[in-house]
C-alpha cells in the first residue's frame, strides 16, 4: 500500500521491516514503550493512533496506540493487517476481580469474554476470542524467566469501563440496568481473572483473520477492594506492563 491508510496514516514502507506491532490503548503510552527501543524513530500521531518504531534486541516492532475500546483497536489492527503485519502484542492495564490477584501483577489472557459490541462485526459471538497459543507460550517462559508475578487466564472485555463493568460509582450512582447488574459476580463465579476493554475484539479479529495476537495486562485494582487505582499504583503497573512487554517481546 503506497498510500497512508485512512485512519493510522501509515504506508506499507513505514513497516516493512517490522515482526510485532505493540498495542498500547493510551497514545501517551508510546513514547514509554519507545524509550525502551534502539534507534526509535516517530511515524505518525493521527487521532488517537500515535505510531513509533524502533528495535529491541534484535527484534523490530511497532509500537501505536489503539485508543480505549473495541471500535478504534479494530481500525487499528484492520489497517495494520492491511499493511502486512501479523503479529500484536496488546499491552494494556486491567481490573482484577479475583480476590487474590494484586494492583502491580500481571494478566496473560488464553482468551476473553466477548461483551464488546465491535467482535460482532468480524465474527459471530459463538466464535472464541482466543489469543495465539505459541505467542502466549512464549509470554509465559519470559515473565517466569524474569520472575514476573503473572496470572494466566480468561479476561472480559467490556465497551464501558462503568456500567460494562459493573461499577456502581458513576454519574448515576449505584444504577446500572438490569441486563448488566450481575455482570460482576457472574464473570467472577465463572473464573475470568479481570475486566479491560479491547482484548475481546483484537484476539478475534486475529484469530479470525489467521493473525497471531497476545495480550500482557497490568493490574491497576482489585475490585473486591476498590473501584478505582491509585495514581502511585497506576505508574508503577504501567512500568511494570512495559517491561513484561519488553521481556515477551524478545522471546516472540
Ligand atoms: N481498565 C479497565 O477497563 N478496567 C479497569 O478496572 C482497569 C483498567
Amino acid at each position: 500500500m503506497t498510500k497512508s491508510t485512512f485512519h493510522i496514516g501509515l504506508k506499507s514502507s513505514d513497516v516493512k521491516d517490522v515482526t510485532v506491532a505493540i498495542l498500547p490503548g493510551d497514545p501517551g503510552r508510546v513514547p514509554k514503550i519507545a524509550k525502551h527501543l534502539d534507534e526509535a524513530v516517530l511515524l505518525a500521531n493521527h487521532r488517537e493512533f500515535h505510531s513509533m518504531k524502533g528495535t529491541y534486541k534484535g527484534v523490530t516492532a511497532l509500537v501505536i496506540s489503539t485508543g480505549i475500546g473495541g471500535p478504534s483497536a479494530a481500525i487499528c489492527v484492520e489497517e495494520l493487517a492491511m499493511l502486512g503485519i501479523t503479529r500484536f502484542l496488546r499491552v494494556g492495564t486491567t481490573g482484577a476481580i479475583q480476590d487474590h490477584i494484586e494492583p502491580g501483577d500481571i494478566i496473560v489472557p488464553t482468551a476473553a469474554v466477548r461483551l464488546d459490541g465491535a467482535s460482532t462485526h468480524i465474527a459471530p459471538l459463538a466464535f472464541p476470542a482466543v489469543a495465539d497459543f505459541a505467542m502466549v507460550q512464549s509470554i509465559r517462559d519470559a515473565l517466569v524467566l524474569a520472575n514476573v508475578k503473572h496470572h494466566i487466564g480468561i479476561v472480559a472485555s467490556s465497551d464501558t469501563f462503568y456500567q460494562g463493568q459493573s461499577r456502581t460509582d458513576s454519574f448515576r450512582k449505584g444504577f446500572v440496568h438490569e441486563a448488566l447488574g450481575n455482570r460482576f459476580e457472574d464473570m467472577k463465579a465463572l473464573n475470568v481473572l479481570s475486566f479491560e476493554m479491547e482484548c475481546a475484539t483484537v484476539l478475534t479479529q486475529c484469530a479470525a483473520y489467521g493473525l497471531s495476537a497476545a495480550a500482557v495486562l497490568g493490574v491497576l485494582v482489585n475490585r473486591n477492594r476498590t473501584e478505582f487505582p491509585d495514581e502511585t499504583v497506576g505508574k508503577q503497573t504501567e512500568e511494570r506492563v512495559i517491561q513484561a512487554a519488553l521481556a515477551s517481546l524478545a522471546k516472540l
